[in-house]
């Protein structure tokens, strides 16, 4: 059992990690212990008991807390702020009791008491004991016969080494520019990394990674193979927060959960209110290893359909954008099969009266000029062609000019008697609502059930404004909750419902790529930028967190052709390959490259979907990049290099392999002889590129 109940506190012990915490001599759940796991349990420290500083700070502000809450002489960031309905905003926490449960996943369960009022706090905590990481939640109840009104509700608290200085790496983004990394000191004060769209967005993303910051002289750096790296991150697809806090007494944490700008939640008598779950894990092999921890993570236990390799598919919206209709779509379909394309997509266009961005979200028949027939003329020619239907939807929203709309204004997110701010000509429904979520469910139940679809690539593009809800059943501002969790339930009843769909995320592409909407959807678009050099830089970025094998870059017709075909599949295939580019316009050699290119990749697939990624050069920093993806077992890899612009004579350095058995014996695409896999990744493969060139090179273990 990997969660064990010490004399004073708890030890939760994963593989490779572990994280104690316990009660201290002042009665307080306090955290002692996160990082690599010691030989015997007696080896972790105690829960730390701190005595004061002065008049200005005493106890409660010096102890690591586990889950602090608002009260006492505290004022670093509290997990948990509320109301109670007399106007009292002091909460105090006294340890109650634990349970301990084996299965499915080894869960501890803490309870903690207000003396005073009914109100029970409890903290889950679920040890992922092969993946190396922990889970944790909370769960607020209220146990008394007024309501009580929550203001802040995190889901956890997670503390680093204390008396250590730390950088904070995380990503920033806009649309079309999604997935910079930053990587930053953290000094005394609050860094805050936040959504207040009601979407995970474009602009920050809910993970962290912490390594020590090498100027203060307290331990080494972290880089992609060596160091300590502790990193976390929320399940959530609306609003949330992110809290770096570097208190006056040497004592890092990272507060994380939905975000309380512009919160509020009535919590009714006998009623409970569970945040989202937060996942942390430490490494001591730097970014790299963080990162295979995390895929096996989402491929195993987030992913819906974990063993399912993507098909490559080709999506007409670069090709045709509205102006979509049978013949053109046929004619299309009948170019990308033969190329080895396996699902064909419908994107944006397709229903009743869509003709440019102004009209018909809502109305989700097919539009009887460009669909006669309705949409199964189109299906039924693309399945003879051997290929899946795929279609495009964005069921959140609805345009003002709709039928939809004129039937149910009062259905979009709203304020009474003041303006709708349009944002792409489309306003958002209010998913909060049951009645919507029903609505929602029943249409594109109807549309599914009616058509062979096996892909619904789901959009959402806009951010909310004018966040109103009248008659919300609790206070208007849990919108920012419930509006999630109806998504959550329209998407996770359809997907129940048709189990042979796929389903990508895009939110104007990488706009709501986060772990709790990936639990429903088996791949996401990274961009609606097309250009290949900033899909190398994007693909480093979520490879941090997410397992190449469900990112989808486009092959796309880049608007000046400065980069060869190759180049920009060599790209794609690091991921999904989806094609994006007007077939029609493609040169016969062009579709003969193309062939023989996704050829190669179906048989590299299994590696890019399974394999364990290996960030080799990073696109970031160098004009010479390379990754490689190696089989679980190391009997073989597929290495891509990618060189863009570098003054011509340029000597390209060695390409240090990694993640190959160092006794074994390895054949390199194109190398002349074998060698140790200790070689290659001591001394290096050479390879000789011109600007904007790329390869992709097989490895094969020698029996
Ligand atoms: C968004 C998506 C694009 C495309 C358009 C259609 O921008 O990211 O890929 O589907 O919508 O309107």
């Amino acid at each position: 059992m990997p969660i064990t109940a010490t004399h004073d506190g708890w030890l939760i012990e994963t593989a490779h990690t572990a994280y104690v915490l316990g009660i201290n001599p002042a009665g307080a759940l306090t955290h002692a212990y996160w990082g690599p796991r010691l030989p015997d349990p007696g080896d972790y420290p105690a829960p730390p008991n701190p005595g004061p500083w002065s008049a200005f700070n005493n106890p409660g502000q010096l102890t690591p807390e586990e889950y602090p809450v608002y009260a006492d002489l505290k004022f670093i960031e509290p997990c948990l702020k509320l109301s109670f309905a007399d106007g009292v905003r002091d909460l105090r926490l006294s340890f109650g009791a634990t349970t301990l449960d084996p299965d499915p996943v080894p869960t501890l369960q803490i309870t903690l008491h207000d003396p005073t009022y009914a109100l029970v706090v409890t903290l889950h905590y679920r040890a992922h004991e092969r993946y190396d990481l922990i889970e944790r939640s909370a769960t607020i109840s209220n146990q008394g016969t007024v309501p009580v009104h929550l203001e802040r509700v995190w889901s956890a608290l997670w503390h680093l080494p204390t008396h250590g200085r730390y950088r904070l790496r995380h990503m920033v983004g806009r649309h079309m520019d999604e997935g910079n990394l930053r990587h930053e000191p953290l000094s005394e004060g609050v860094k805050s990394i936040e959504s207040r769209r009601l979407s995970s967005s474009h602009h920050h993303s809910p993970w962290f990674a912490l390594d020590r910051d090498p100027t203060a002289g307290l331990g080494p750096a972290a880089d992609e193979d060596q160091g300590e790296v502790w990193f976390g991150a929320l399940a959530w697809s609306g609003s949330w927060q992110i809290a770096a806090e570097v208190t006056d007494f040497g004592s890092t944490r990272i507060g994380i959960g939905l975000n309380d700008w512009d919160f509020a939640w009535r919590l009714e008598p006998g009623s409970n209110f569970t945040t989202p779950s937060s996942y942390a894990g430490y490494s001591d092999g730097g970014f790299g290893l963080m990162s295979r921890r995390w895929h096996r993570f989402v491929r195993d236990i987030i992913l819906p359909q974990p063993s399912q390799p993507q098909p490559i598919f080709y999506n007409s919206w670069e090709a045709t954008l509205f102006d979509v209709d049978e013949p053109s779509q046929i004619r299309l379909a009948e170019i990308a099969a033969p190329l080895g394309v396996e699902l064909f997509v419908l994107d944006d266009g397709w229903f009743i009266g869509r003709h440019d961005d102004t009209t018909a979200l809502g109305d989700w028949q097919p539009d009887p000029q460009k669909f006669p027939n309705g949409l199964n003329p189109l299906i039924e020619r693309v399945n003879q062609l051997g290929m899946a239907f795929g279609l495009w939807i964005e069921p959140e929203m609805v345009s003002p000019k709709s039928a939809l709309y004129r039937a149910h204004p009062d259905w979009v997110i709203h304020f009474p008697g003041r303006p709708r701010t349009e944002s792409r000509n489309q306003l958002i429904l209010n998913l909060g609502r049951p009645d919507v979520q029903d609505y929602l469910i029943a249409q594109f139940d109807q549309l599914l059930a009616n058509h062979n679809i096996r892909f619904i690539k789901w959009d959402m593009n806009r951010n909310v404004s004018e966040p109103g809800w009248p008659d919300a059943p609790g206070a208007p501002q849990e919108l920012w909750v419930r509006y999630i969790e109806g998504l959550y339930r329209v998407w996770g009843t359809l997907r129940s419902r048709h189990p042979q769909v796929i389903w990508q995320n895009c939110s104007g592409g990488g706009g709501r790529v986060d772990l709790g909407l990936m639990r429903l959807a088996d791949q996401f678009q990274l961009s609606d930028n097309i250009d290949p050099t900033r899909f190398l830089l994007m693909h480093e970025s979520f490879s941090q967190l997410w397992p190449p094998g469900i990112t989808h870059a486009w092959v796309a017709d880049v608007p000046e052709p400065y980069l060869s075909l190759r180049f920009r599949f060599h790209v794609s295939m690091g991921g999904v390959v989806g094609i994006g580019g007007h077939l029609a316009r493609w040169t016969a050699a062009e579709r003969a490259e193309a062939t023989a290119l996704i050829a190669q990749y179906k048989q590299i697939r299994p590696l890019i979907h399974g394999g364990e990624l290996y960030r080799l050069r990073s696109p970031h920093a160098h004009a010479y990049s390379a990754r490689m993806y190696v089989a679980p077992d190391q009997s073989e890899a597929v290495l891509f290099a990618f060189r863009t612009h570098l003054l011509p004579r340029t000597p390209l350095p060695p390409l240090l392999l990694r993640g190959l058995d160092p006794t074994a014996r390895y054949q390199i695409e194109g190398q002349p002889a074998s060698r140790s896999g200790r070689a290659w990744m001591q001394t290096g493969l050479q390879l000789d590129l011109a600007n904007f060139e790329s390869c992709m090179l097989r490895i094969q273990r020698e029996a």
